[in-house]
């Protein structure tokens, strides 16, 4: 059974062909509209999603499917003290694809061992987030023109952001990639993240300069501090408005840079930012359904 938990799952080729798919969806929704007719995706959200969650669904019901779920843990019978593995067990009966999100790191992966259909991790902890990364991958891709040779900036809480993580993994298959990691040190790329860079010999700057590093990025990521997987508040309330990008910062970006963000944003973009031509956070939310679509078409095909 084949399952996406970890974007490493499926190989830069089968990236391609996905992106290819999505780029046939935007041009021809109409062929797609009952691809996945009689079929049915579980939502299983043990955390707060709007996009991830509502992209899923839009997503199966755009391929002629129907959805059946859950937005939290307290409605589902996680709140009776029942396992993922379980749940996972009951769902597969019901559906015929899942996406689950979780808190705890690892949970997807325990599920798809479970489950008679394939499972997609839509977010686990601070750990990963492939879905996300296939959504950045085909704006970098309408955005740029290409994946390779790109000078990536990330800014904000690169240690708790898992849609950071998975990007970072993904990117080091491409050609002349490199990045530029700006955070306050507090909140820095974890070390199994470094490991992979320097064993794959990706340059990258770990910085907590914004100014200065601007001016010859291609993208410049932007993230969310993520406030619940602090383990205090006062940490959060020092930290969370170190990285804010405005109209007097974007005087140093290169006029053809793009912004992304994988949303939701508190206060790290400013409003004036979304007027740029250079925002392209609000296109990625449209690409998200896209790919979703395409992503839920090759699993259930390899299922069968
Ligand atoms: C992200 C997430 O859930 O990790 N949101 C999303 O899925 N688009 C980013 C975030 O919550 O900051």
């Amino acid at each position: 059974m084949r399952h996406l938990i970890d974007i490493r799952d499926f190989s830069k080729e089968e990236i391609n062909d996905l992106l290819e798919v999505a780029e046939q969806i935007i041009a021809d929704p109409v062929a797609f509209q009952d691809r996945c007719a009689h079929k049915r995706l579980a939502t299983l959200f043990f955390e707060p999603s709007t996009r991830t969650r509502l992209s899923f669904e839009a997503a199966m019901q755009a391929l002629g499917g129907s959805v059946l779920g859950f937005s939290s843990a307290d409605s589902s019978s996680a709140a009776k003290g029942e396992s993922v593995t379980d749940t996972v067990r009951t769902v597969s009966c019901y559906a015929d694809i899942i996406a689950m999100r979780h808190p705890k790191e690892g949970a997807p992966f325990l599920a798809s061992q479970q489950s008679e259909v394939p499972v997609i991790n839509a977010g686990d902890g601070g750990h990963n987030h492939p879905t996300q990364t296939l959504t950045d991958l085909l704006t970098i891709h309408r955005e740029k023109g290409r994946p390779n040779n790109l000078k990536i900036g990330m800014a904000g809480d690169l240690k708790f952001g898992r849609t950071v993580h998975s990007l970072i993994t993904a990117m080091l298959q491409y050609e002349g990639i490199s990045f530029v990691l700006m955070s306050p040190p507090e909140l820095r790329i974890p070390s199994y993240l470094r490991e992979m860079l320097d064993r794959e010999g990706v340059p990258y700057l770990e910085t907590d300069e914004m100014e200065a590093n601007l001016g010859d990025l291609d993208i410049l990521y932007m993230t969310r501090v993520q406030k619940e997987r602090f383990f205090n508040e006062e940490d959060y309330v020092r930290l969370k408005d170190r990285f804010i990008l405005d109209m007097e910062k974007m005087q140093y970006a290169a006029a053809d840079m793009k912004i992304l963000h994988p949303l939701p944003r508190v206060n790290e973009i400013s409003v004036k930012v979304d007027d740029d031509p250079r925002a392209v956070y609000f296109d990625q939310v449209k690409n998200g359904m896209i790919v979703r679509m395409a992503l839920i078409l090759k699993l259930l095909e390899e299922s069968k």
